[in-house]
């Protein structure tokens, strides 16, 4: 049988994503809108998103920044620090708009530096989340910065993660972007309250494409891009049809000249092509028929939330990515600027 050449998929979301905040925000935020019904919007501004009162006020920033007639559900995060009360979690799941709690280890990320130095400091928030409901989203990777770049998130899995689920049994988790082998076996291994995102670049590349003809800046996120025999089984475990992965674009815009220059930024800009790049690696693994439990049945499924009600239509027909994207004052270089991609939205 030959692979369809057009796909409708109940209207997806994106399980985790960085939209910025003033000008910068209002210039991404069309772009995931036109694509997806909901996000969940990563806290790490500055200053982070640590209040569900200071939520409250950026998901405003954000409904108020959304174009007429677009349709899109910002769904909040909060930052976990070291000194998170307990009493701010509780707040957090009767808001009704705070869906989830980020953990950053201090360090390991863009705008982590008031992130979690100790876990055993979150001991009552966590307990407090895990008696409401309210899931924990990680950054796995560990900052020692004796652990090899590549290691970090192996490393986080075996030394954090293991003992998270352990002490906190019936802790809602999501290991979000997950680029190792050893975090999706682990994630599939465990318990239904573990989840993962994957992210569209990470089922895409592979470390190679750091150096691709030179250096390139555009290819550099955290967690970093592994060998190919993890993305190989990222692909595995978001085609397999387990409903404990789904899609998460990370996509994380910077400025061109904060990425283009001698200490550059993590991140990459997806949100243009933010379905369209995971129909190209469903249809690779022959699996497009997996793409909808992965990009709008599992996540739901996950956050207790229902599923969208609306469909969106792809189709094999190549969409000219452009070499450069206004971001507020400044640009952004998507990724495959000035390339294409194989399927496009209709
Ligand atoms: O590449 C990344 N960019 N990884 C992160 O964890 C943070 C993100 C950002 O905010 O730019
Ligand atoms: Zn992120």
């Amino acid at each position: 049988m030959n692979p369809p050449d057009s796909i409708t998929l109940t209207r997806p979301d994106d399980w985790h994503l960085h939209l910025r905040d003033g000008p910068e925000m209002a210039a991404v935020l069309p772009d995931t809108a036109r694509r997806f019904a909901r996000a969940i919007v990563m806290p790490n501004l500055k200053p982070p998103v640590t209040t569900v009162a200071a939520a409250r006020a950026y998901r405003d920033r954000i409904l108020a920044a959304l174009p007429q007639g677009m349709d899109f559900e910002p769904l909040m995060t909060l930052y976990l620090t070291d000194a998170t009360p307990a009493a701010e979690m509780r707040l957090a799941r009767e808001s009704g708009f705070v869906h989830g709690v980020k953990l950053y280890p201090a360090g390991a990320t863009t705008n982590s530096a008031s992130g979690v130095t100790d876990l055993r400091k979150c001991a009552a928030a966590l307990d407090a989340m895990q008696e409401v409901g309210l899931p924990l989203l990680l950054h796995g990777e560990v900052t020692d910065q004796a652990v090899d770049v590549f290691d970090r998130e192996r490393v986080f899995v075996e030394n954090t993660l293991a003992g998270l689920v352990r002490d906190y049994p019936r802790l809602k988790l999501v290991l979000e972007h997950i680029t190792t082998r050893e975090a999706a076996e682990f994630v599939a291994a465990a318990g239904p309250q573990v989840a993962a995102t994957i992210t569209a670049h990470h089922l895409l590349m592979n470390r190679n494409a750091l150096f691709q003809g030179g250096v390139r800046p555009h290819h550099y996120c955290l967690p970093i891009l592994k060998r190919e025999l993890h993305r190989e089984a990222l692909v595995r475990a978001a085609t397999s049809g387990s409903t404990k992965f789904f899609l998460g674009t990370d996509s994380a815009p910077h400025a061109r000249h904060t990425k283009e220059t001698d200490c550059g930024c993590a991140g990459m800009y997806t949100a243009n092509a933010g379905i369209e790049l995971y129909a190209e690696v469903f249809d690779q693994a022959a699996a497009l028929d997996r793409l909808e439990g992965f990009a709008s049945l599992h996540g739901p499924a996950f956050y207790g939330l229902p599923r969208n009600t609306g469909t969106i239509t792809l189709k094999r027909i190549p969409m000219a990515v452009p070499g450069e994207i206004p971001y507020g004052a400044h640009t952004l270089v998507p990724l495959r600027a000035g390339g294409t991609v194989a399927w496009s939205l209709v």
